[in-house]
């Protein structure tokens, strides 16, 4: 059983950076989803990462820091438009995907030779990262703190159903209150003349396109371009994966005693157990996945969505839920 705090004073902070430093596991908040944080330059402590979440080890995982300075020691080239990007959007919901150096060991990349970067825009994540900084640590690796392929954690109630059994008491897991964003970064690989979106996020195409000049490609839409699929892990781009152990069905009449959830404009269909009722798209993805939770923790054997439409982070919200309806329309 890991340690809960949940008033997180720079004392606090300063702790788990210790801790980090020491090998530790520290599950934390971001503005997307929690991350369940290892020193990126500990070969052990990542491996924990791997065992806690039950993830294939050529998984790679994205390296947060604290501040765009941080950035230089762990890759090895960047074109202007990531620079851009980066200026634009960090801290926030965007990881780019550049060309590694050194640093970014095997352990980091899954043997590849990028590695993915973010500076996270939440006050107890930069706190932490700063402390960790300050002690010498380059970075934080941290995945979604879920189990692999389950529903990522949005508070850190979540993060401890999901991983409690699997910390040990030198783990912690602070609690920062719900992730205000709540799908999970953008992952924009820059590696290449144009920028190519890998996950949709709440940095949407049109963001990227307004603030590089550039033309996105977009491989989550489009798989017969150049681009080879399998040729890049993002085991979020696996087909189920997001899901809660309901069914999740998506735009279909909903059957006698299902879950519901939709934008407050459409209607509860009789017989259903509304899970959320969103006023507006933003609210959609920051309340989606503690709805599905909710209709786990309600026994709930199937759950009907009506996706969001539109672009912007709609797009994000209906590319999560692909995933986690796989199979099941
Ligand atoms: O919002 C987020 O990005 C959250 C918070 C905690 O920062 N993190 C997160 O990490 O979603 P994770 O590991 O659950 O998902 C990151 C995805 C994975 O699918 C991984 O395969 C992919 O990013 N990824 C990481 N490094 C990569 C790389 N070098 N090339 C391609 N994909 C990469
Ligand atoms: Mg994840």
């Amino acid at each position: 059983m890991s340690q809960f705090l949940s008033n997180c004073s720079v004392d606090a902070l300063a702790t788990a950076a210790q801790s980090l430093r020491e090998g530790s596991l520290v599950a934390f908040p971001t503005e997307t989803v929690y991350g369940l944080g290892a020193d990126a330059t500990n070969a052990q402590a990542v491996a924990r990462i791997y065992e806690v979440k039950g993830r294939p080890a050529d998984h790679p995982l994205i390296v947060h820091i604290a501040d765009i300075k941080y950035l230089e020691q762990w890759i090895s080239d960047v074109p202007e438009y990531a620079i851009a990007l980066a200026r634009e959007f960090w801290s926030g919901p965007m990881t780019l995907i550049l060309l590694r150096s050194e640093l970014a060991k095997d352990f980091i990349t899954g043997g590849q030779d990028t590695v993915g970067i973010r500076i996270p825009d939440n006050s107890l994540a930069l706190g932490l990262l700063e402390a960790f900084h300050k002690l010498g640590g380059a970075g934080i690796a941290a995945p979604s703190a879920n189990r692999f392929g389950q529903v990522s954690p949005t508070t850190a109630e979540a993060v401890q159903e999901e991983l409690g059994n699997y910390l040990s008491d030198t783990d912690l897991v602070l609690d920062g209150g719900p992730s205000v964003v709540g799908v999970e970064s953008t992952i924009i690989d820059c590696t290449g003349e144009l920028p190519r979106i890998l996950r949709p996020g709440a940095i949407t195409t049109e963001m990227i396109e307004e603030v590089s000049g550039l033309k996105v490609l977009d491989s989550t839409k489009n798989k017969s371009n150049d681009f080879k699929q399998e040729d890049i892990r993002v085991s979020g781009s696996l087909e189920n994966h997001y899901a809660p152990k309901a069914k999740v069905f998506l735009d279909q009449q909903p059957v006698d005693g299902s879950g519901f959830i939709a934008l407050e404009s459409i209607d509860t269909p009789d017989g259903v157990i509304r899970l959320a009722a969103p006023k507006s798209v933003e609210e959609f993805a920051r309340v989606l996945y503690s709805a599905l939770r909710e209709g786990d923790h309600q026994g709930l054997s199937s759950i009907y969505i009506e996706q969001p439409i539109g672009n912007g982070l709609a797009v994000a919200i209906r590319d999560r839920l692909a995933r986690s309806a796989q199979g099941r329309n």
